[in-house]
């Protein structure tokens, strides 16, 4: 009989998942094939024809949160079988880029940061690159005009993927070989999945966008909409995910994968080419990591501004007191949005590539500098940041996020992303995976706001085979040496804002993962000069800000924050954000 072991492993934890059966539309013949196979030692199967989220709960020894019930349990279950949290989050996010496909990926990219018990910490660059190809005004008119969307959608939008060797530069701290990692995604893309609510809806959002964007037919599109309970079925990804199981990282980034991709980006004029396949290449870094009272954070580096933004934040509220000033109080909220103002001022003028831009990272992280910084704070008033165009803050974000932490101590935080929703929306012809949207993040123009308002210059100008600069923030906090909290989230340039927010309400306000996770969050960017507050956020905070001239705006959510801390007994308090179908596994 077909092995297809992994995806019936296994469950673990509290998840209840037979509570609510959905209907099944589709042939469900491969089902067949999904059963009678259990490993040894195993719990119940996962079945991804039923299951339930869920959002909160306590582990003892391991856990997963992130975007999609499927996933966490494919995480979770690698642990059972043996594998550590490295192992988790590489099966995590391949079977995410089946169940989460707008923007779980292996045509997107990513940032990993990690710890082990024996104390050390691992980052993990697996950003996309701008192609070969790519050059500074590449989306600009003959006028200098930008050109609208072409940075956006299609085929010239897309940076060079760097998920897949990402994945494979995770593999030697993990315990299991990828043929076991990555087989639940592949049975997953094979037999199908049913989708939910959410997913149905976005699905039919984009229809016309896939059609447009995309030059061959694609599993995402079917005929009528999609509902809650459909079957999604993608045996060409399946493909894809076997050959990168049989070949490995070449199974991706050169033959028939590559051939693939490029003659998707040939037939519409698209520019990664098969010499930047192969020569792409994820990278180590040192973590960005510094103390905040009796805490270590340790975080991503440039090319993602996260790191060094939630450092500058955090500094520059360190000597405030900001507990006793209470939980959504005024002012504490009047301090965090002006240390976002500064910090984000930074990251439109220094931050960038490191390898193509030389980023200051130590002024930008010294304590004398930020006291600088917060030299004309006034608790009064807002500080008017300099008056120029105001950027639109794009509404249907998609990015994701997977916390874990296992038995031994390993804590790894990955954030991952096609940058907008199911990015640039073109399908791969015959390969069945979207391409990323990310040349999007790169300053198209001096001081022209990208999708999420925010704008840069010569730093974060395209460059051939240039990083784009990332606002994706994977966290880790260690408490007096140990570790303490996984956390991240998407949400574009609000997600170093939210992480922020995360770590505060964590450590100033002693919030449980829930709370801490859930509670309404705000954001200033600099530019445009305003703060966005989520729904749900104190209607007297908002007019006493108001009358200190704050422009408020509102938006529906901001991110969908995944986060995990270990309690004074050692259990595993596990929150999946209640902003999404974000769910939790564990043992
Ligand atoms: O790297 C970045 O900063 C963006 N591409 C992230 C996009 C994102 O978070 C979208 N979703 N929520």
């Amino acid at each position: 009989m077909k092995k297809i072991v992994s995806l019936i492993i296994i469950c673990i934890c509290q998840l209840s998942l037979f509570a609510q059966p959905k209907k099944i539309n589709q042939d469900l013949s491969g089902l067949k094939n999904l059963t009678g196979i259990q490993l040894v030692g195993a719990g119940k199967m996962i079945d991804p024809y039923h299951y339930t989220i869920e959002k909160t709960a306590l582990f003892s020894k391991a856990s997963v949160s992130c975007a999609h019930p499927l996933a966490s349990m494919v995480g979770a279950a690698m642990m059972q079988q043996g594998g550590n949290a490295f192992d988790a989050v590489i099966a995590t996010q391949l079977t995410l880029a089946v169940v989460y496909p707008g923007a779980g990926n292996i045509g997107g990219g990513g940032f990993l940061v990690g710890h082990t018990p024996a104390g050390k910490n691992i980052t993990i660059d697996y950003r996309e690159t701008a192609p070969k190809k790519g050059y500074r005004d590449m989306y600009l008119d003959s006028a200098g005009k930008v050109i609208p969307n072409l940075s956006v959608l299609g085929h010239l939008a897309s940076g060079v993927p760097g998920t897949i060797a990402g994945l494979f530069a995770t593999l030697p701290y993990a315990k299991l070989p990828m043929k076991t990692l990555i087989q639940p995604a592949i049975d997953i893309a094979e037999f199908g999945f049913v989708i939910s609510e959410r997913e149905a809806a976005g699905l039919n959002a984009t229809r016309e966008s896939f059609i447009k964007n995309s030059t061959m037919s694609t599993a995402f599109v079917k005929e009528g909409k999609w509902k809650a309970g459909d079957t999604l079925v993608q045996k060409e990804l399946a493909e894809t995910l076997k050959r990168i199981r049989d070949f490995g990282q070449k199974g991706f980034y050169e033959g028939k994968t590559a051939d693939l991709i490029v003659a998707e980006m040939q037939r519409g004029k698209g520019i990664v080419s098969k010499e930047d396949l192969k020569n792409y290449k994820a990278k180590a870094r040192a973590a960005l990591a510094f103390n905040y009272k009796d805490y270590s954070i340790i975080g991503m580096p440039p090319p993602s501004s996260g790191g060094i933004i939630v450092l500058q934040m955090m500094k520059m509220i360190e000597q405030k007191p900001l507990s006793a000033y209470g939980f959504q109080s005024t002012k504490a909220v009047q301090l965090m949005v002006e240390v976002e103002r500064r910090a984000y001022a930074d990251r439109a003028a220094h931050l960038g590539d490191p390898d193509f831009w030389k980023v200051p990272i130590k002024t930008l992280a010294d304590n004398t500098y930020l006291k600088n910084r917060m030299a004309d704070y006034d608790s009064t008033k807002a500080t008017p940041s300099t008056a120029i165009k105001a950027g639109t803050i794009h509404e249907s974000d998609e990015t994701t996020h997977i916390s874990v932490m296992d038995a031994a101590g390993n804590m790894v935080s990955v954030t991952t992303t096609l940058n907008g929703g199911y990015g640039s929306r073109t399908v791969v012809g015959g390969a069945g995976f979207l391409m990323n949207n990310e040349m999007d993040d790169f300053s198209v123009k001096p001081g022209v706001p990208n999708m999420y308002g925010a704008i840069g210059g010569e730093a974060n100008a395209i460059q051939p085979n240039k990083r784009m600069l990332s606002s994706m923030t994977p966290t880790l906090v260690l408490k007096q040496g140990k570790p303490y909290i996984v956390c991240g989230t998407p949400g574009g340039t609000t997600i170093p804002t939210s992480v922020f927010q995360t770590l505060v309400n964590f450590l100033e306000f002693n919030m449980s993962a829930e709370d801490a996770v859930n509670k309404p969050k705000f954001h200033h960017q600099w530019l445009p000069d305003e703060v966005a507050v989520e729904t749900g956020f104190p209607t007297k905070i908002i007019s006493e800000l108001q009358a200190m001239g704050y422009k408020i705006t509102q938006r529906t959510a901001i991110g969908k924050t995944e986060a995990i801390r270990i309690l004074p007994n050692g259990k595993l308090e596990t929150a999946a954000d209640k902003r999404g179908d974000d769910s939790v596994a564990g043992f």
